[in-house]
């Protein structure tokens, strides 16, 4: 009979507002039901936290992350590792007739996973197997950005005018923008960034949705901007050159380096972010021989209010 593990563990605080280092647990193992709880009420509390050093098998990822509830399967189902459909791989590796193994872009824009969808993910946890190394230094940084903390420092008057505000979150308007932003790259002869893109009939599985431009996080009640860059097509109801110039003003004021946490990566690293406080951006600065596979898992959340 397997006896689930009751470690002691420390938590780092690293980023002013987000970002944690947990120390002292091996997530292969079963936690305990109240380590487990902790190890939760760390991760809300600290909207980023990561464990180094783990040895996980995707099973092992899988029951972990589904111990904070439902895992989605993502709507490329190219993307997902075989025999795992939890398992969404991102990574730059080709396979043997030069198809990206996974999805590939890792998030160009700024983001929140799935905002796009009626109910946006919870969590989401990145599994790093292999990072790219070029002269000794790590590539591929994410960086992170605390929305609560970002609201919470927004002036009175911006609050009151945000308050009961829609915006518009789309899939298909994603698609467009990553598209456009590929062509653009081989216009300027950069990289191109092989991509599955959705078919029109997974397109319609996720049709637009509005949502709260203020969101009051369902664990810990704090009050965020849900709304990003890769997602957000519009302010509902406001004319759009208003719409655009409010999403610009709060885009930027979002990722103010106060609120941004950058998580430089090791192989055997397992972040989780939290996709109703925070929103999350890669970085491109690698590109083969330089390897980069990871495996994320992705808690359903629920409708914002
Ligand atoms: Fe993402």
């Amino acid at each position: 009979m397997l006896t689930a593990t009751r470690p002691q563990f420390t938590i780092n605080r690293i980023g002013k507002h987000l970002g944690a280092e947990i120390s002292g647990i091996d997530l292969s193992q079963e936690l305990d039901d109240d380590t487990f709880a902790r190890v939760a009420e760390a991760f809300f509390d600290n909207e980023v936290v990561f464990f180094r050093n783990q040895k996980l098998t995707p099973a092992q990822q899988v029951a972990f992350t589904r111990r904070f509830g439902i895992l989605e399967q993502h709507v490329r189902k190219e993307s997902r590792l075989a025999g795992h459909p939890e398992i969404l791989i991102v990574s730059n590796l080709l396979d043997d007739k030069g198809n990206a193994i996974g999805s590939q872009d890792a998030g160009r824009f700024w983001h929140s996973d799935l905002s796009y969808k009626a109910e946006p993910s919870m969590l989401s946890a990145l599994y790093s197997v292999e990072v790219p190394i070029k002269d000794g230094r790590i590539l591929g940084d994410t960086s992170f950005a605390s929305t609560t903390a970002a609201y919470a420092a927004l002036p009175e008057a911006t609050k009151q005018r945000l308050q009961g505000l829609k915006n518009v979150h789309s899939y298909r308007y994603y698609r467009n923008k990553n598209a456009r932003a590929q062509e653009e790259e081989l216009a300027r002869g950069g990289r191109v960034i092989q991509e599955h893109m959705p078919t029109e009939e997974q397109l319609k599985t996720v049709p637009d949705v509005e949502t709260p431009v203020v969101r009051t996080h369902p664990v810990t009640k704090r009050k965020g901007l849900f709304l990003n860059e890769a997602h957000t097509s519009g302010i509902a109801g406001m004319p759009k050159a208003e719409g655009d110039a409010l999403l610009a003003e709060l885009y930027a004021h979002i990722i103010k380096p106060e609120f941004v946490y950058c998580h430089q990566w090791q192989a055997g690293d397992l972040l989780m972010w939290d996709n109703c406080a925070a929103q999350h951006k890669a970085t491109f600065d690698y590109d083969l021989p330089q390897r980069r596979l990871m495996y994320r898992t992705t808690v359903r959340g629920t409708a914002p209010f």
